[in-house]
């Protein structure tokens, strides 16, 4: 409304037109500051209920930072020409962006700065099914990471229960030559880089000495929730979607095989065939509904989740990756915690859960995840925050 018309006849009209856009803008997303901080203080007095945010949208979690909207409005509106646009209104990605922006700008406050930063693999870190490799532009983002003293952990679910780590060392070669190789890394920064793979079942440190992966014994990280887990009942549910799986690629005639791991089965679709994005939510919602139902999925949590291109049903999730790795790390609070992913759809997402454990970016590509780590630095410098 504010973008006054097309045709403009007086000089000055133009500027003065997105100027007022612009303002108005900003207030709208100071309004939606003001109210998620009215939700943090309903939260910490035990009555999120109550809160104006929780009413207008019953949905709503919970919030581990504030977030600074209107000052994130301002830097997304300089790259995207927000208020400047007429025919184009603010779009989905615009508002990602922004809460991005405002999530980065929140864990670089002085007094609380970010201390553990979790990546998903696939499509945050490099393209789906691929490898990171030496070039990936990312790499010297996670260095300056590691170089602040920010633990930095890859939440995948990509699970190989190998202990040998060679697996994950291979799919993350060029990130660990890198850090092998990085003369301004102190030993104790080499080896503050963690994979948790499988969602949150094989925990690996990298060994800044050595270079090689150190797998670490579940029972040093299992947190008490996961350690009530019976192998039976683990077996029983992958047992369960198994069938699921296999049902579903018989009904549709999916051109796909059934793998089954020791914490996860997966419909992957064969070598030149692929699925398409309904026929893979068709089945993740039926596995998710079935097993749901059943008696053993009351003892042990799972994650039903479309990869894209394939369909997986883990054992465990990421937010219990997420937890683990926190509690790990000597109890790193969800608000000093960052995870990046690209999976955040509420339904068949397998980042979403991570939500409930850690402030949260939502990424459409690598690219992105540079960009918003390399905001995240530069607003930590900013703030001159330089741990240990
Ligand atoms: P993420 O994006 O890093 O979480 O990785 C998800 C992708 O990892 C899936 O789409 C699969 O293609 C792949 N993958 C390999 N092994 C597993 C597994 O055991 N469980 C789930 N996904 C797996
Ligand atoms: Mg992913």
């Amino acid at each position: 409304m504010h973008a006054g018309p097309i045709n403009t006849f007086r000089i000055g009209d133009e500027s003065k037109n997105s100027a007022e856009a612009r303002r108005r803008y900003a207030e709208i997303f100071y309004d939606v500051e003001k109210l998620i901080e009215n939700q943090i203080y309903l939260q910490k007095h035990g009555d999120p209920e109550y809160g104006r945010l929780k009413q207008l949208i019953p949905s709503i979690g919970t919030f581990f930072t504030k977030l600074p909207l209107e000052r994130a409005f301002y830097v997304q509106d300089d790259k995207r020409s927000i208020s400047k646009r007429r025919l184009v209104s603010p779009s989905f990605n615009d508002v990602r962006l922004i809460l991005n922006t405002a999530q980065a700008m929140s864990l670089s406050d002085k007094r609380s700065p970010v201390q553990l930063v979790t990546f998903d693999g696939d499509v945050t870190l490099y393209d789906d099914g691929m490898s990171l490799d030496a070039g990936n532009p990312v790499i010297p983002q996670l260095l300056s990471l590691l170089k602040r003293g920010i633990q930095v952990g890859i939440v995948t679910a990509a699970g190989y229960a190998d202990k040998s780590g060679d697996r994950y060392a291979q799919r993350l070669q060029g990130l660990i030559d890198a850090i092998m190789t990085d003369k301004d890394l102190t030993d104790e920064q080499r080896s503050s880089l963690h994979i948790m793979g499988g969602e949150a079942n094989f925990l690996f440190k990298l060994d800044g000495f050595t270079g090689k992966l150190e797998w670490i014994d579940p029972a040093q990280w299992k947190l008490p929730e996961m350690e009530t887990w019976l192998e039976e009942d683990i077996n029983k549910l992958l047992d369960i979607a198994q069938s699921v799986l296999t049902a579903m690629k018989n009904k549709m005639a999916l051109p796909a095989t059934v793998i089954r791991k020791e914490r996860g089965v997966g419909l992957v679709p064969i070598a030149g065939e692929s699925m398409c994005r309904e026929e893979l939510e068709e089945v993740v919602l039926n596995a998710q509904k079935i097993l749901e139902q059943t008696e053993v999925a009351k003892n042990i949590q799972f994650c039903a989740f479309n990869g894209g291109s394939d369909v997986w049903v883990d054992i465990g999730d990421k937010r219990l990756g997420v937890l683990s790795l926190q509690s790990h790390l000597g109890g790193i609070p969800g608000e000093r915690t960052l995870h990046v992913g690209d999976q955040f759809a509420s339904i068949g997402a397998n980042d979403y859960k991570a939500r409930l454990a850690a402030c949260t970016v939502w990424i459409a590509s690598p690219r992105e995840t540079v960009g918003i780590i390399q905001e995240l630095i530069q607003y930590l410098d900013e703030s001159s925050i330089f741990h240990r």
